[in-house]
């Protein structure tokens, strides 16, 4: 059934290059750990690649419970936690794959660094790279407040008094980030939420494209 549905759209959109292009494409010997063990190194991009999408999934099927507004966003977690089938493990996948993103992201950050893979000609996708991780450490920072618990207010508290305290532009970036004059408030939570589902990710997704498409351009750096 499916080679029928298969042939039916390639016959119309010619669909088999593209595919094709994606699996038929060899990658060099010197990252293939059955060859050389040291080569899991180069695994870790993938895994941030990977636990990105578990996050993405994961939350698309935490906002379908959760309330942004003060009233109700942590009885919503809550509800969420103890009610809602499956609303557990859910929560929990999104809540331990935030650290573990990072980590592995970290981790990619150290091999391409030590392996000088940031190099001419990749300069350019390692200032794309810089950029990813700063949106992803806004996507911890931003997702943080979300259960509206006193831990994620009194962290937030502090961010944005740290934010507060940048001479000069300080109190514009807090306004901005916070947009509520007692530092954490409604207007505070509504807007993380925006810039956590909707902002950040958008940008993300265009990075990881670009980072992606300039992978495959140059090829993964040679063997040291
Ligand atoms: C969501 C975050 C990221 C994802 C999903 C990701 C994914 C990947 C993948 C799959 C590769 C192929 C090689 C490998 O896996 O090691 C790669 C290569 C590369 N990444 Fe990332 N990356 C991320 C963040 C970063 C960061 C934070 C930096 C640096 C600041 C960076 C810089 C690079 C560079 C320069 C290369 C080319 C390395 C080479 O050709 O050897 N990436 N990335």
């Amino acid at each position: 059934m499916f080679n029928k549905i298969y042939d039916w759209v390639d016959e119309r959109l010619d669909i088999a290059p593209i595919w094709r292009d994606i699996a038929d494409h060899e990658v060099p010997e010197h990252v293939n750990p059955a060859h050389h063990f040291s080569a899991f190194v180069y695994c870790f991009g993938g895994l941030t690649f990977f636990i990105t999408v578990i996050q993405i999934l994961s939350g698309m099927f935490l906002t379908m419970y959760y309330v942004p507004d003060i009233v109700n966003a942590w009885e919503s977690v809550y509800y969420l936690q103890n009610e809602v089938a499956f609303g557990q493990i859910v929560r929990g996948m999104h809540h331990w794959g935030a650290s573990l993103v990072i980590v592995m992201m970290f981790l990619h950050t150290l091999r391409v660094f030590f392996q000088g893979a940031y190099k001419k000609p990749r300069e350019l996708n390692w200032v794309v790279g810089v950029l990813i991780f700063f949106i992803m450490l806004a996507l911890g920072l931003t997702g943080y407040l979300l259960p509206w618990d006193m831990k994620a207010v009194f962290a937030t508290k502090v961010t944005l008094t740290i934010a507060d305290s940048v001479p000069l532009i300080g109190p514009a970036i807090k306004t901005l980030i916070a947009g509520d004059p007692t530092i954490v408030g409604a207007q505070t939570l509504t807007r993380f939420f925006a810039i956590h589902v909707f902002f950040l990710p958008a940008a993300l997704l265009g990075l990881i494209a670009a980072h992606f498409i300039m992978i495959r351009k140059q090829g993964i750096s040679g063997p040291l």
